[in-house]
């Protein structure tokens, strides 16, 4: 596995994989690499011949009160991680090697990435947005792979990726969790034991409240007020539970199409998200994912 650390690299490498006719799959991470990530660089494998990876704590996606300072990094592992998992190239910049104190530019997915996470992490998906549209003009890839884990920011990314025509077609991997429900996450290193105990109360909740989608309730409210609930009782600092559309993100009067059970809470002090994204058609109900091949005129 090659390492590089400027964008100058990046092209001169991937323009040879290019020219050798193998297509590119690009998998962007933060670092502090988990199962879940493992999985997007096992589909890049599966699916690409040159597979890419980036490790880039983005600081333009943290605000200024979150953790950008004590996000986790874990570069030996991490390294070892992708060469044992046949990744091709990593690419790994340091701040000054993507951005400049000049950058103007800033890129807003509108009302997508105002509600949901949005709604409290106010500058966040713009941050996200920013990074993978560099990411994705430094590395051409012909794939992209992001995880369900992040419903929001794969809906963003999908809808900015075919807003601006990029060419790549985006792939999205299903949640990773550990035994007891917990969505695999970079941030779970931050919960001490009873917090970590407490964790899979979350997913607990968005279990429920498929259940009762499942049983047939049509109506989000009293199932957002259960989910809620549950997650209060379970020592939950609530920031939200929300059955919205899973393409628009707004909120639904009634259930049914591509449907998002989200929540996200504080646990010990540290924030956590997950989801369910389920196919709703008549009395049929089918877990999903939010993967909208028909936005980009690039998917296959
Ligand atoms: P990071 O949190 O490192 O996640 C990198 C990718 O791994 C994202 O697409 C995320 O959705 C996916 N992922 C994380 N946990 C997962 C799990 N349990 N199961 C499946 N996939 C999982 O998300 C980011 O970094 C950044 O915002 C980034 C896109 C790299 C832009 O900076």
């Amino acid at each position: 596995m090659k390492i590089v650390t400027t964008p100058r690299e990046v092209r001169e490498i991937t323009g040879h994989a290019r020219k050798a006719d193998a297509r590119i799959g690009l998998v962007p991470t933060m670092g502090a690499l988990h199962e879940g990530h493992a999985s997007l660089i096992r589909l890049a494998r599966e699916r690409t011949g040159y597979v890419v990876a980036s490790i880039f704590v983005n600081p333009t996606q943290f605000g200024p009160q979150e953790d950008l300072a004590r996000y986790p990094r874990t570069f030996e592992s991490d390294r070892r991680l992708l060469e044992d998992l046949g990744c091709d190239l990593l690419f790994h910049p340091s701040v000054s090697d993507v951005y400049s104190p000049a950058d103007r530019t800033r890129i807003s997915v509108k009302e997508l990435s105002s509600v949901l996470c949005g709604a409290t992490r106010i500058a966040h998906f713009q941050g996200v947005a920013l990074i993978v549209a560099k990411l994705f003009n430094i590395v051409g890839p012909d794939e992209a792979y992001f995880g369900q884990k992040d419903a929001q920011q794969a809906v963003v990314i999908q809808r900015m990726s075919a807003d601006l025509d990029f060419p790549v077609a985006i792939v999205l991997g299903p949640t990773v969790r550990e035994a007891d429900g917990l969505a695999m996450s970079s941030r779970n290193v931050y919960l001490d034991a009873p917090s970590r105990a407490r964790a899979p109360v979350i997913y607990g909740a968005l279990c429920a409240a498929r259940e009762r989608i499942e049983a047939g309730e049509r109506n989000p409210a009293p199932i957002c007020v259960m989910m809620t609930r549950s997650m209060r009782d379970g020592g939950i600092d609530v920031e939200y539970a929300a059955v919205v559309d899973g393409e628009t993100l707004q909120a639904l009067d009634r259930i049914g199409g591509i449907v998002l059970i989200a929540a996200a809470g504080g646990v010990g002090g540290t924030r956590l998200i997950d989801n369910i994204a389920l196919k709703v058609s008549g009395t049929a109900v089918e877990e999903t994912t939010l993967a909208f091949p028909a936005w980009s005129r690039y998917a296959r």
